[in-house]
């Protein structure tokens, strides 16, 4: 199966150690480790393999993939030899990278990122093209009467208003292109009844949103073991040091509300009540692509004896992101051959805040993700 992974983003840090790690997945350069689909419960015929995959995508920065490449070698994030002896193969995907369309309406930029899709699809013969949006966070996006319906929507965006937010107007573009959509931010991308309905016309699935890679999947184990063995979680507070391009994006005050009210959802919904106590992200421009997040959790058990447990988590955001967009692309792929449409609730797992999942327990999710596979792999709808 032919796959386009078409990444909004594509010059940033996660989206250029996805198209890194591909490469060397396909050339056997390296282990599957991160990858949850190469795991035997999940592992199968119905997904691309990684030769299947194809990258392509959308950025307003120019800086050569080759280079960012390097650079995320040198702090690190992935091994530099894997960017020398993958040059040739990242020049290549070079070419199927396009600048982020500028200027006129916007519905002349999502004419423009159809055009682009369509083109990378016929190019290299791809049945199919998954959007993966790993863009900079954006705060949450301003109302619009357009938002609501279709055929207001496309009657707006012919205008001279900025109707949707880049991240929607994108997934507005994936849809009319006839392109799964996947949601790896917390922007609003197709999280608007007007394109939601628009992707259930068009029969195409998609999923999101924000991927669950650090403090929050810590939280999605912990959680559900207090609310478990019924001891009154009292207080969970959590702080965030990240640098790194979405360090510097969630420095803003308005992306960095989207991205703290996406990672305190899991708490009030796992425990039934919300403890006292809230998450904080800072810049630490020094930390690149390393996150340190700390949590202090307090807690009463029988009789009110109070307790409390602490955790720190010392992650590489990138290289725990990345693998999780092959997958993402891979299942998303795999439920638009089979026919899902509309949200794949299913691949909440990924998610820190995940579209109409009953429960924000990752032993769950998981569950689900198996069981959703196993179909799949049946030959099933899914
Ligand atoms: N790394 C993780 O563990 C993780 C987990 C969950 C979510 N995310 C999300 O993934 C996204 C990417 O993270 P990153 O570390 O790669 O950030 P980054 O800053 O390195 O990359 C973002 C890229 O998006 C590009 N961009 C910004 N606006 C754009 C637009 N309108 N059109 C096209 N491209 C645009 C930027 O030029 C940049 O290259 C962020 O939104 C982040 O919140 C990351």
């Amino acid at each position: 199966m032919r796959t386009g992974v078409w990444l909004v983003g594509a010059r940033g840090s996660v989206a250029t150690t996805s198209i890194v790690g591909g490469l060397a997945l396909r050339a056997g350069l390296t282990a599957p480790t991160g990858c949850v689909t190469e795991l035997p419960a999940l592992r199968g015929p119905a997904l691309p393999t990684f030769a299947d995959l194809f990258f392509g995508g959308h950025d307003l920065a120019t800086t050569p993939l080759t280079k960012r490449a390097e650079t995320l070698a040198d702090a690190g994030v992935l091994p530099g030899r894997l960017a020398a002896t993958l040059a040739a193969d990242l020049t290549a995907v070079e070419e199927d990278l396009r600048p982020a369309p500028t200027g006129g309406t916007q519905a002349d930029r999502a004419a423009a990122v159809v055009a682009d899709l369509t083109a990378f699809r016929q190019r290299h013969r791809l049945d199919r093209v998954v959007m993966v949006d790993v863009s900079a966070t954006e705060p949450a996006a301003r109302p619009h009467p357009g938002h609501a319906d279709p055929a207001a929507l496309r009657a707006a965006l012919a205008g001279p208003d900025e109707v949707l937010p880049p991240s929607s107007l994108y997934a507005y573009a994936a849809v009319e292109a006839g392109c799964p959509y996947v949601d790896f931010t917390p922007s609003t991308g197709l999280r608007l009844p007007a394109l939601a309905e628009l992707a259930v016309a068009r029969g195409l699935p998609y999923a999101g949103h924000d991927g669950k890679t650090g403090e929050t999947l810590v939280k999605s184990v912990l959680a559900p073991m207090f609310a478990m063995r019924h001891l009154a979680v009292r207080t969970w507070s959590g702080t965030n040091l990240l640098g790194g391009g979405d360090g510097a994006t969630l420095a803003d005050p308005a992306a960095n509300a989207a991205k703290v009210s996406s990672k305190q959802r899991v708490l009030g919904e796992t425990l039934g009540y919300l403890p006292q106590g809230g998450t904080r992200i800072e810049y630490v421009e020094e930390l690149g692509d390393f996150k340190t997040a700390w949590d202090l959790i307090t807690f009463t058990g029988f009789l009110g004896t109070g307790m409390r447990m602490e955790f720190s988590w010392h992650g590489c955001d990138s290289a725990l992101a990345a693998p999780l967009v092959l997958d993402l692309a891979r299942l998303t792929a795999a439920a638009h051959a089979a026919g899902r449409v509309g949200p794949l609730t299913d691949l909440a797992f990924f998610f820190k805040d995940p579209l109409g999942s009953p429960t924000h327990s990752l032993g769950e999710q998981w569950q689900r993700l198996v069981e959703f596979t196993g179909r799949l792999h049946a030959g099933g709808t899914a």
